[in-house]
């Protein structure tokens, strides 16, 4: 894309939600311009923000949003397994309406949260890095695998800059033993969002959203670059959570993806 990418007008989709809510807070005065969309509603816009309500499927409005925009963070989607139905409107139709609207209006770059169901079906006993085949666990998962795809071929082909996060669980304090493998503490989940804004020269890479957890399972070293330093770790909550005494089922507890990998499961062997 050429060097010293400035990022001055950004656009966050999915504002509303809880990832974009924190977002909001957390990237306040630090651009121009905040363009927050959402199909909820998103509450008067604050001191360089700017909000319109708009709906991923709906083409015209995305592309009237991306005017100006240097960089997108897209976030807006179903954040869960769902019917089939539900997935492809809103994770692959609406996420090919915002890559393609930003690359009709010049947008130079897009943030993604893709997710870790996009690998959930790696084995725990494995640490993975980003440069692994994709293995899905759930039809969210695939959906954020076309994702990573589009975000490929729209850097390769029409030279955007494009960054994947695999974002692990987003939560204020992780909730379960898996989340303390896979916890982004909100503060972290900013400094990573922004990490990927500002940085002045990327094509395309992925990079796992998680703390800076003992316990992670993902790989972050070849993108020591982009300067992403978590500060959190689940670690700090894991007596409570260990007291608890809950138990993951067999299938879950094999795999990254936790349940999403034991919901439907029916591997007979
Ligand atoms: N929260 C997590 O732990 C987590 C983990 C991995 C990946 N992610 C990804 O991060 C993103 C944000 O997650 P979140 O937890 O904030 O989810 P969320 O559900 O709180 O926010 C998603 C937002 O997208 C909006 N949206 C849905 N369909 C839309 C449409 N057709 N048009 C416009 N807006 C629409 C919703 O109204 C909602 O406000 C999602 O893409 C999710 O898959 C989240």
């Amino acid at each position: 894309m050429g060097e010293n990418f400035v990022a001055r007008n950004i656009l966050i989709t999915g504002a509303a939600g809880e990832i974009g809510s924190v977002l909001r807070k957390g990237l306040a005065g630090r651009f121009d311009l905040l363009r927050l969309t959402d199909i909820k509603p998103l509450g008067p816009a604050g001191i360089g923000e700017e909000v319109c309500e708009a709906d991923m499927q709906d083409q015209g409005a995305m592309a009237s949003v991306m005017k100006d925009i240097d960089c997108v963070v897209h976030l807006a989607g179903i954040p869960l397994e769902d019917s089939w139905e539900n997935i492809l409107p809103a994770n692959v139709i609406g996420c090919a309406h915002v890559f393609e609207a930003a690359r009709i209006a010049g947008v130079r770059r897009v943030v993604f949260a893709s997710s870790n169901h996009a690998i959930g079906f790696y084995h725990r006993d494995q640490r993975i890095d980003a440069n692994v085949v994709t293995r899905p666990d759930s039809r969210y998962g695939v959906s954020k695998v076309f994702g990573e795809a589009i975000g490929r071929l729209y850097a390769d082909k029409y030279g955007l800059s494009v960054s994947c996060l695999r974002i692990g669980s987003f939560r204020s304090r992780p909730e379960d033993r898996r989340q303390l493998m896979t916890w982004i503490s909100p503060r972290d989940t900013v400094h990573l969002v922004e990490r990927c804004i500002v940085h002045p020269d990327y094509h395309y890479f992925i990079v796992y959203g998680v703390s800076n957890n003992d316990q992670n399972m993902w790989d972050n070293s070849e993108v020591e670059w982009l300067g992403y330093r978590p500060r959190d770790n689940a670690e700090k909550f894991a007596l409570d959570i260990m007291a608890r005494g809950e138990e993951e089922d067999p299938v879950a507890k094999a795999y990254h993806g936790g349940s999403f990998c034991s919901a439907e499961f029916s591997v007979t062997s």
